[in-house]
């Protein structure tokens, strides 16, 4: 498993494979990695010749007072966790690297349709930020697919629509939420709560799980039930509800009500952790 921490070294390496016909895949993250990173890997794995994990904090995509300088940074414990695993290279710029030169602002790619919304709306930024690197870090190892998680479910469906509008020839493979045993969606930022409030984190969930089958069960009164969702979140002792939504899955518009499949999405504030979930529901219709 080869260390690459220069742009040009790595676009040269990803070259050098594809010159030779070999499919190249790119798993981007943040590091700090768990479970839902290694699924992800383990799931490219399986469609690539050659595999490339970037590890890069990304500044672009933080806002003023999160968490940009708290965020875990563990790559020796990461590197560890990739070995044997199929795993050619892993690409771990400097934020100097990666934004050499000239101070902000930089070049933006605005998504309106999906980013003044939902988790858009807390974070002005956040995902012009996302665009900007995963657009960088495309260019720069030229895969030929590309793994994001269902996790960060608008993220993806940001990528999807920057790959789609930018003619970007790159294949999104997409993988299901890895979840602890009672249901918590892994993350690092997991990492920030304190025991009592682990004991609260499933609640997020299994809150989702049942607007999921309310809708299963053809109720249509999206804005009651996402009411009564934040407010058995803050009654569980969730800090603060940011939102619970009902969305359409690809635009992650409003329902109309014919949509055959759904996605109800949350995100909520429990002491340090902001933490985020999804559950996507097929209707018989
Ligand atoms: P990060 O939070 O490190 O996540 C990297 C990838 O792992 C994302 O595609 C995310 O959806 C996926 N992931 C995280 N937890 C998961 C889980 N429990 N189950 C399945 N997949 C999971 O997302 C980012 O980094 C950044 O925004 C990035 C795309 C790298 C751009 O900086």
């Amino acid at each position: 498993m080869k260390r690459v921490t220069e742009r040009n070294a790595m676009r040269e390496l990803s070259r050098a494979w594809r010159g030779r016909g070999e499919r190249v895949g790119l798993v981007p993250t943040m590091g700090n990695l768990h479970r839902g990173h290694l699924e992800l890997v383990d799931r490219l794995a399986e469609r690539v010749d050659r595999l490339v994990v970037s590890i890069f904090v990304n500044p672009l995509q933080f806002g003023p007072g999160e968490d940009y300088d708290a965020y875990p940074r563990t790559l020796e414990a990461d590197l560890a966790a990739l070995q044997g695993r199929g795993v050619d290279a892993v690409f771990a710029p400097t934020a100097r690297e990666m934004y050499p030169g000239v101070e902000p602002p930089w070049t933006g790619v605005d998504v309106p349709a999906l980013t003044q919304t939902l988790c858009g709306a807390a974070r002005p930024g956040h995902f012009a930020g996302v665009a900007v690197v995963v657009i960088k870090l495309l260019n720069i190892v030229e895969p030929d697919a590309a793994a994001f998680g269902r996790k960060d479910y608008q993220q993806l469906q940001v990528v999807r629509r920057v790959v789609s509008d930018l003619d970007l020839p790159v294949e999104i493979v997409e993988v299901p939420i890895v979840r602890e045993d009672d249901g918590l969606a892994l993350s690092s930022r997991n990492g920030y709560l304190d025991d009592g409030q682990r004991r609260r984190a499933p609640a997020l969930y299994a809150t989702l799980c049942e607007v999921g089958s309310a809708l299963e069960s053809g109720r249509q009164d999206w804005a009651h039930l996402e009411a009564q969702a934040a407010r058995r979140l803050e009654a569980a002792g969730f800090d603060e509800v940011e939102y619970v939504a009902v969305r359409r899955c690809e635009d992650l518009a409003e329902p109309r009500g014919d949509e055959p499949r759904l996605v109800c999405l949350g995100a909520a504030r429990l002491g340090a952790a902001r933490l985020i979930d999804n559950v996507e529901v097929r209707l018989n219709r």
